[in-house]
């Protein structure tokens, strides 16, 4: 089993619509996969609710009341949907049991300013697993002035940038639908699918 964590302080910033697409990805890859939802909201679950029994199964479960995370570990892969405002001990408790850690983050002044702290401890807490923590830039195409200037301010975590995800109604459909971009047909969301590409190699080392 391995287990990845997706979290930012920040609400909003993209971390229940990566989980979902994640968990999404590795069922279509035929993978046994669960989704971990730690947010009292439970949007992930929600999302599930919606799915059709029919596409590639997400099973998934409520942890945000548990004080010490068990995971399943009869499963490929734990996808972990974080809270927004997560930190302390909970958080230490997650990242001791995770592979990865994927941080969506939007390039906006507003929310790299929320972030920075977060990224300071954490990069602290994975002193030694550098190759453990990725950036996703949220909402954003890599060639503008937004995604200059996130890549200026990450300069200062020394923490890369694995993928670039456009802004796109596409997730907001597909999330609606208990869908992905990764299920069929999924020729639909081609350009989605391919800025993936670079984070789910990532992951895979
Ligand atoms: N790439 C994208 N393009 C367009 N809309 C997006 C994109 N990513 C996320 N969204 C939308 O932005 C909103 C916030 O995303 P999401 O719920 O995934 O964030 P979150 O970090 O899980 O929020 P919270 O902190 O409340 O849990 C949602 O309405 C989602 O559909
Ligand atoms: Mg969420």
């Amino acid at each position: 089993m391995r287990a990845v964590l997706v979290a930012n302080p920040k609400g909003g910033a993209g971390k229940t619509t990566l989980s979902t697409n994640l968990a999404g990805y590795f069922a279509n890859e035929g993978r046994k996969v669960t989704l971990c939802d730690l947010d009292r909201q439970q949007s992930a679950l929600r999302w599930m609710a919606f799915r059709d029994p029919a596409l590639p199964p997400v099973a998934g479960y409520y942890a945000g009341g548990q004080v010490l995370l068990s995971l399943p570990q009869d499963v490929d892969w734990v996808v972990m949907d974080a809270p927004a405002g997560l930190q302390g001990y909970k958080l230490n408790d997650y990242l001791r049991q995770v592979q990865k850690v994927i941080i969506p983050l939007v390039p906006s002044v507003f929310d790299m300013a929320a972030t920075e702290d977060f990224l300071n401890s954490i990069r602290n807490d994975l002193r030694g697993r550098k190759n453990s923590i990725g950036i996703v830039a949220m909402r954003v195409d890599p060639r503008t002035r937004a995604a200059s200037m996130l890549e200026e301010f990450l300069k200062h975590f020394d923490i890369p940038i694995v993928a670039y995800l456009r802004h796109t109604q596409n997730y907001v459909n597909a999330a609606a639908a208990g869908m992905t971009v990764f299920d069929p047909p999924r020729a639909r969301h081609r350009r989605d699918v391919e800025q993936w590409d670079p984070l789910l190699r990532w992951l895979a080392k």
